[in-house]
Formats: C-alpha cells, sequence, structure tokens
C-alpha cells in the first residue's frame, strides 16, 4: 500500500521507492529455486552472454526463445581467451529470464498477490499483465554494466503503460553496481524502439535527446527487500559489479492491457500461454 505521497514522487520523479516489501524468507526462497536452475543448466548448452552494448550481434535464437522460457546468460566477462569460464558457473551468469514468472511456482508465488495488485493499481495500471521476468545476479568482480536505456524501449504500448517492479534481493549499494535513474527522467522522450521483424530484432533511434550524465543522475541506494517500481520511459543504468559482492535483483516488467500492445515487441503471447497479471 502506497502512501499518497509515494504516488506523487512516482508521478513526479519517475519512480518511488518501498522499503521492506518483501521479507527475508521470501527473498531467500527466490534465491534458492534462482541457485537451482543455474545448478540445473548446462553450460555446455550454451554460451550465450548478456550484453547491452552490441545488441543487435547478440541476437539469437537462445535468446528469442527465452521469450517464453526460463533460459540462463552468462555475464559477458564470464570467460577467459580459451572459451573457459573464469570462476566458478554459479558465479558466471548474469541473468535468467524471461518467462519465470509464468512457469515456476517459487517465481509466481513472489511475483503475485494482493501487495503487487495494488501497488500497479495505485500506481495507475487498470489491468497489469506481466510480459517478462529476469532474476539478475550482478555477480562479484564481472557483473556486466548495464547502458543507459528505457524499458519502454522493449515494451512499447500506446500510450506508454510499461512500469518496472524491481526488487532488491541484496543491498544494493554504489560498490556492488545499484541502479541510477534520472529524476524526472520520465517526462523526456523515448530514445530507441527494440523492434522484433521474425527472427530479426533491430534497434532503431527515435530521438537525439541525450542521456543523463553524472550531473543530473541519482544513484538508488536500497536495502534487500526494498521494491523500486519505475516509469518506462524514466533513463536508468547500473554500473559494472567491481567489488567482492554480488547485487542480486529481480525485476517484473509490467505493462496495461488497456493500451494497446506492439506487435512488434519481442515478447508476444498468445492463447496458448496467455499474459497474466497479479492475482
Ligand atoms: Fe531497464
Amino acid at each position: 500500500m502506497l502512501t499518497q505521497e509515494q504516488i506523487s514522487q512516482f508521478h513526479e520523479d519517475g519512480y518511488v521507492l518501498i522499503p521492506d516489501f518483501k521479507t527475508a524468507a521470501e527473498i531467500a526462497a527466490l534465491r534458492e529455486r534462482a541457485e537451482q536452475i543455474v545448478n540445473d543448466f548446462d553450460p555446455a548448452s550454451s554460451k550465450s552472454i548478456f550484453t547491452t552494448k552490441e545488441q543487435e550481434q547478440h541476437i539469437d535464437h537462445y535468446f528469442l526463445n527465452s521469450a517464453t522460457n526460463m533460459s540462463c546468460f552468462f555475464e559477458e566477462e564470464a570467460f577467459d581467451a580459451d572459451g573457459k569460464l573464469k570462476q566458478d558457473k554459479s558465479l558466471s551468469i548474469n541473468k535468467i529470464g524471461h518467462a519465470m514468472h509464468d512457469l515456476d511456482p517459487v517465481f509466481s508465488a513472489f511475483s503475485r498477490g494482493p501487495g503487487l495488485a495494488q501497488v500497479a493499481k495505485q500506481l495507475g495500471l487498470q489491468r497489469p499483465q506481466i510480459w517478462q521476468s529476469m532474476y539478475i545476479f550482478k555477480q562479484p568482480g564481472i557483473g556486466g554494466e548495464v547502458r543507459w536505456h528505457q524499458d519502454a524501449t522493449y515494451f512499447e504500448t500506446d500510450p506508454v503503460s510499461v512500469t518496472t517492479f524491481w526488487f532488491a534481493l541484496e543491498d544494493a549499494t554504489l560498490e556492488n553496481g545499484c541502479l541510477w535513474a534520472e529524476p524526472g527522467g520520465h517526462k523526456t522522450p523515448m530514445r530507441e524502439r527494440f523492434v522484433r521483424h521474425g527472427d530479426v530484432v533491430t534497434v532503431e533511434k527515435l530521438s537525439d535527446m541525450p542521456w543523463p550524465s553524472d550531473a543530473t543522475a541519482v544513484p538508488l541506494e536500497v536495502k534487500a527487500g526494498t521494491l523500486v517500481c519505475f516509469h518506462g520511459l524514466l533513463p536508468h543504468y547500473s554500473a559494472p559489479n567491481r567489488s567482492p559482492i554480488s547485487r542480486h535483483a529481480y525485476t517484473l516488467h509490467v505493462t496495461d492491457g488497456a493500451t494497446t500492445y506492439s506487435p512488434q515487441n519481442w515478447i508476444q503471447r498468445d492463447e496458448r500461454f496467455p499474459v497474466r497479471g497479479f492475482e
């Protein structure tokens, strides 16, 4: 349940922090399940890495299929020059994505419930639809940077409705690569559009509006258990993690079913695997 002040902050700054939204027990259950998924993952099956830098070159079937399954992606710096893992597999995965919230009971339980439904409603989502889940490890030492972007780039609706639910599973600090955002930046235009045509994905530039600088951006250092909700047009970024401490987080990307979801978004669902909300 958000206070009026928190709702106002969301509209003014483009984001709101909700401390203690998840309990230590809920976090422990999700972490344990993520660990199992990584344990069960055979690194030989894919060396797909996740990078936000050379997106078009790294889009492959493994990535596209992950729209509706549970896939592990390596950190960009996970492998040495000989193609061998630099550190244990459990410390090499960048993220798991992108449909755990619908496929796995533990993830589904974490991703739904009356509390989340209430927050979504208060933020103005009339018919929330959860398109994507990501478990982000931000591994110690090699946790990759995520360059400046807006999540609306990946989930276009008319009008813009995508809202990100970002759960801190560990304390996020300047040292381990917390989020940075530009307060009020959600009032600036959408810079890019991530478009899928069959198996081909392209990034179209929509605006020359520059990304925020250190002068206007603020770090969102939050404690484990905090839920950060932000607007789809809010520019955000996270630095590489060079610290010895991981920075686990879990995210959901949610649009409003009352808007029109672009048929060119990379994740599509149909009646065999329908998109669902927080209920
Ligand atoms: Fe994002």
